[in-house]
């Protein structure tokens, strides 16, 4: 196991309806000047906008609406003006991973004299600076930015989807499963993939006897696979989306990922095709996944891994490594169109290779992908990858 150093602060709050009696003790710890981010309608529609402004009643609340799916960088850019002419003390961020991973930036951007994309460019700019405390109430499970120092922002006039570390995980983050009732089925198997995809991430990696981490990604996997559907068939049953919430939390605050030595390789491959076409995160992941995992497994040194996924994580006990590492991609690609969405490019409107080359050349020098990839991969393979999802 390599070594690694790992402290995270943030304070969970899981459970129902904690915001009623703890949000405004919470958020007046930090000051009266409050900066609240959400969405669209969604927060409306379920009555929690109403709930949070009731907590928060007497303190100066300033609204930034309208963080869109893939946050985009003019949102932050709203946000930093906000913060600095209101003296805003906390941002509070209700909604999913992309109001969150907008308000990180925009947390950093108080302190910044620039244009925030800088930050999103150079995140040791970003680390150089203070951070406004954010608080969050999460409404969607799938992301893990509620306890990671991770945003994902996106540049619609350069085609460029990055992600950008800051200093801070959130201060507290709110996790009411219950508020995830609402959540529509397409998002509920979206946020199910990108919990899945996190977890395939830090599993196929080359660290040698990490056992903790492949046994507690494991476990993890097992769980996302038996309550997505649950989820999605009864959705507002406590239990599955109980289960789905502290899932997406463990799989990206860090812990299941201690010793990995491998960059992930999916998901520069897959924000590319957001940053070019705007699709959902985890439909793309959905796409890119089994084809990736077929490509993984020409290399015959990932076979003894993969033998292991197929045993522990889908119950496959077929003696050969190679039979069994196949069953396993086959089980996974069925779980994932189980859940209902498209399963080809040309599904979500990529009907054509025209910005493939560049797609590639640009995942590959993100991710690092060939000198740091769990296989590593030129643009070529990623192109290869690309076009089997077509
Ligand atoms: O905008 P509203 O109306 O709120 O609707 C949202 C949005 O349309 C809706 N929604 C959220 N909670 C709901 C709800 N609808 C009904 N009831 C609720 N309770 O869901 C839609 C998607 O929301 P979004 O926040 O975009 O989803 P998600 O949490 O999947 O976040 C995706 C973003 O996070 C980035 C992705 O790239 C993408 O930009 N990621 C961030 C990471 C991180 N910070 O660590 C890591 C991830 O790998 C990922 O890249
Ligand atoms: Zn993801």
């Amino acid at each position: 196991m390599e070594n690694f150093s790992f402290k995270n602060p943030t304070d969970i709050r899981f459970g129902k309806d904690r915001i009623d009696s703890e949000l405004r003790d919470v958020i007046t710890s930090f000051g009266g000047n409050v900066l609240l981010v959400y969405g669209g309608q969604s927060v409306k529609r379920s009555g929690l906008y109403d709930r949070v402004l009731k907590a928060l009643d007497g303190l100066n609340i300033t609204e930034l609406p309208g963080i869109e799916p893939n946050p985009k960088i003019d949102s932050v850019r709203k946000g930093q003006q906000l913060v600095k002419d209101n003296n805003i003390d906390v941002i509070l961020a209700v909604g999913g991973g992309s109001v969150i991973d907008a308000s990180k930036v925009i947390g950093s951007a108080r302190y910044y004299e620039g244009d925030p994309w800088d930050l999103v460019l150079d995140s040791g700019k970003r680390m150089a600076l203070k951070q406004l405390p954010l608080v969050d109430i999460l409404t969607l499970s799938a992301t893990g930015s509620e306890m990671n120092r991770g945003s994902v922002i996106s540049n619609p006039e350069t085609h460029q989807k990055f992600g950008t570390g800051g200093p801070n995980t959130p201060a507290v983050s709110f996790l009411d499963p219950s508020l995830t009732f609402t959540v529509p089925t397409r998002q509920t198997a979206a946020g199910s993939m990108d919990i899945m995809s996190h977890l395939i991430e830090q599993y196929f990696d080359r660290s040698i006897n990490n056992d903790v981490s492949k046994g507690l990604i494991e476990g993890l996997m097992r769980s996302v696979i038996k309550w997505a559907p649950v989820a999605i068939k009864e959705p507002d049953n406590y239990d599955a989306r109980a289960n789905l919430m502290w899932n997406a939390t463990m799989a990206l605050n860090g812990i299941v990922g201690l010793g990995d030595v491998n960059n992930w390789t999916v998901h520069p491959m897959e924000h590319e095709l957001s940053a070019y076409y705007d699709i959902t995160h985890g439909v793309g992941l959905g796409i890119l996944t089994p084809r990736w995992l077929k490509a993984v497994q020409k290399d015959s040194s990932t076979h003894e891994l993969l033998a292991r996924f197929a045993k522990n994580v889908w119950g496959i006990t077929v003696s050969d490594e190679n039979e069994a590492g196949s069953e396993a991609i086959k089980q996974t690609y069925d779980w994932i169109s189980s859940l209902g969405f498209e399963m080809t490019l040309p599904e979500v409107g990529i009907k054509d290779e025209t910005n493939f080359d560049a797609m590639a050349e640009s995942a590959v020098t993100t991710g690092d992908l060939s000198r740091n990839g769990y296989i590593k991969l030129t643009p070529d393979d990623v192109k290869a990858i690309y076009r089997d999802s077509m």
